[in-house]
């Protein structure tokens, strides 16, 4: 997952061997395939038996051997590219290779295709430079690539930016999470304190549209580890300058901000050209191309670490998935769904989602039969699905992003309840109160939690209360010994009764869309 380098406890590490699961699905529309939304919420159900048992030909397929085959390819792609499977680098490169060589190569009866697109790169020409103007006295705050000494640094995918005079600060209130938090701030410097509920690339989004000049935010303070300047980013495509401040630098900041502070920013970026990622994407030949179910999961991993559970675990479930759907197609006795299944791998999503935007604006775009956006019915998106203390965590309709089209709620309700109510509905309980994108990956798991888990999948497999669900999250210890199996066999044969049920629904569009589409 892209995000989440946001989130108060993202430095709380533990060393206890627990985890996320995660299941995330939701309708495609104009508005949500381009900005997946990942937000889990807490299903209190009551825990019964202890197996899950399904009645689903496809999620039968399932076996976590094959899905750890995928796991100790991308392992190995990352050990032989420095460490990790990030955009730009060769470890992404060749995991792209692997998955459209693997399905070109092992699997019969899906058309592949792959979708190129360019990302700016760039890097910082000089020191970023802040100064206020407090009382009539200037400070010019320290910089430094040691962030223990900085008092602010430098945000990625920040622009440049030269002011020539001083602009007043103004303080966002309630952390910058909602777009009330913006309002009236049109000209002004923004100071945004860290964590809540959002990330600091969604703070972003909401600033985009307040007329503000540039972005400051800062440490929230609240634990000892939350003090420094964060290296964190915005996404890809942002249009505001940024810069990040430690906890002291910024309470001193807002507070002065109260009587009339005012801010010059200097943060000059060396363009370093564009460069090529490609999505991935493989159709059943099967199936209605004007009813498409899209299967997504994304493929580039951060730069720090190996990204196995983020988001190696989904792309090797949606990599299984695809091909045994398509060997089930090359039996007599399976019947094909009637509509059309595309198995995608997004480029650049932990940058913001570049690779499925990519895919939507095109699909805005286009006339094709096949590949318009009303082409699509429905997007599953399955990430990071193997986390070494999992919950079972379902996207929940209720928390739809601002935004989302009503005709998409509907249905959204009924895959939230899908899931709830199939046989994995004991598993299915998470009890995880995560509300936000920013808690799936190191939110800590809870007592209760703990205990609901044990009654419904056995002790051994129940993992622990208070550490974070996957405390390697987006670090190097992401490898293939922070899978936690049990679960993510589970989590990938969930997502297989799922698509099958879907799959021989007999009418998709009516089910979904019960008001019609937009
Ligand atoms: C995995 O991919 C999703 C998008 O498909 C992304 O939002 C999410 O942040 C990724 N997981 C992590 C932990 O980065
Ligand atoms: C990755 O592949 C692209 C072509 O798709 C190529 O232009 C680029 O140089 C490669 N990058 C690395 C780091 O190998
Ligand atoms: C920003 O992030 C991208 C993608 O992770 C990375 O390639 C680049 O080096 C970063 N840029 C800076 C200036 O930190
Ligand atoms: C602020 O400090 C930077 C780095 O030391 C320096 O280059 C810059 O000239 C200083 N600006 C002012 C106005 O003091
Ligand atoms: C920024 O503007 C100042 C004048 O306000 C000028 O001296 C300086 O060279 C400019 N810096 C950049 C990087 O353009
Ligand atoms: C917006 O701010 C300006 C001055 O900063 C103030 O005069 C105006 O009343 C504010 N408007 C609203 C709607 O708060
Ligand atoms: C600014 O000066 C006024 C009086 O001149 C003083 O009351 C106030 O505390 C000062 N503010 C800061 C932030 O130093
Ligand atoms: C889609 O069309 C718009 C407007 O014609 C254009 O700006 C945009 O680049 C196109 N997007 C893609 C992905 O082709």
């Amino acid at each position: 997952m892209a995000l989440f380098e946001s989130s108060p406890k993202n430095i709380f590490i533990t060393l206890c061997i627990v985890g996320l699961f995660g299941i995330i699905t939701f309708i495609l529309s104009a508005a949500t395939l381009g900005t997946l939304n990942r937000r889990f919420y807490s299903i209190s159900s009551t825990v019964t038996s202890s197996k899950p048992k399904f009645n689903s030909v496809l999620a039968e397929t399932i076996r976590i051997d094959d899905l750890m085959n995928h796991l100790k390819q991308f392992q190995r792609i990352a050990d032989e590219s420095n460490g990790n499977r990030a955009i730009n680098t060769r470890g992404f490169n060749e995991t792209v290779n692997y998955i459209y060589n693997y399905l070109q190569n092992q699997v019969n009866g899906l058309k592949i295709k792959r979708e190129t697109f360019l990302i700016r790169n760039f890097a910082l020409a000089k020191d970023p430079i802040l100064l206020s103007l407090i009382n009539g006295t200037v400070k010019n705050f320290t910089y430094s690539s040691n962030l223990a000494r900085s008092e602010f640094t430098y945000v990625n995918y920040s622009t440049s930016t030269n002011f020539t005079d001083y602009v007043r600060v103004i303080n966002i209130p309630n952390l910058g999470c909602t777009a009330d938090d913006w309002k009236n701030v049109s000209g002004l410097v923004a100071l945004v304190k860290g964590g809540g509920t959002c990330t600091y690339a969604e703070k972003g989004i909401l600033a985009a549209n307040s007329g503000i000049r540039a972005l400051l935010f800062y440490n929230h303070g609240e634990k000892f580890y939350s003090l420094a300047p964060i290296i964190t980013r915005l996404r890809y495509n942002n249009q505001l300058p940024a810069l990040f401040l430690s906890y002291t630098a910024g309470q001193a900041l807002a507070d002065a901000a109260l009587v009339g502070a005012t801010v010059k920013l200097q943060i000059e970026l060396q363009n370093l050209g564009t460069y090529p990622v490609d999505n991935i994407c493989a159709d059943t030949i099967n199936g209605d191309p004007k009813q498409t179910i899209v299967v997504g999961s994304h493929s580039d991993g951060v730069q720090v670490g190996p990204g196995i559970n983020d988001n190696g675990s989904g792309t090797a479930a949606n990599l299984v998935l695809a091909t045994n759907l398509a060997r089930l197609y090359q039996t007599t006795t399976y019947i094909k769904y009637k509509y059309r299944i595309r198995f995608c791998w997004w480029a650049a999503e932990e940058i913001g989602l570049a690779g499925s935007s990519y895919h939507v604006q095109n699909a805005r775009n286009a006339t094709v039969v096949g590949e318009r956006l009303q082409d699509y019915l429905l997007n599953l998106n399955f990430d990071m699905a193997g986390s070494p203390n999992f919950i079972f965590g379902i996207y929940d309709a209720k928390t739809a992003i601002n935004g989302t089209p009503s005709s998409a709620l509907p249905g959204s309700t009924k895959i939230t309840e899908l899931y709830r109510d199939c046989d994995y509905g004991p598993f299915l309980t998470a009890g995880i109160a995560a509300g936000g994108v920013a808690t799936g990956s190191d939110a800590i798991k809870t007592a209760a939690q703990r205990e609901k888990y044990q009654q419904s999948v056995g002790k051994n497999n129940a993992g622990f209360a208070g550490a974070a669900l996957d405390p390697c999250y987006h670090q190097p210890c992401d490898t293939l010994k922070n899978i936690h199996l049990f679960g993510y066999e589970n989590l990938v044969q969930a997502a297989a009764y799922g698509l099958e049920f879907l799959g021989q629904h007999e009418n998709l569009l009516t089910w979904l869309y019960p008001d019609g589409r937009l």
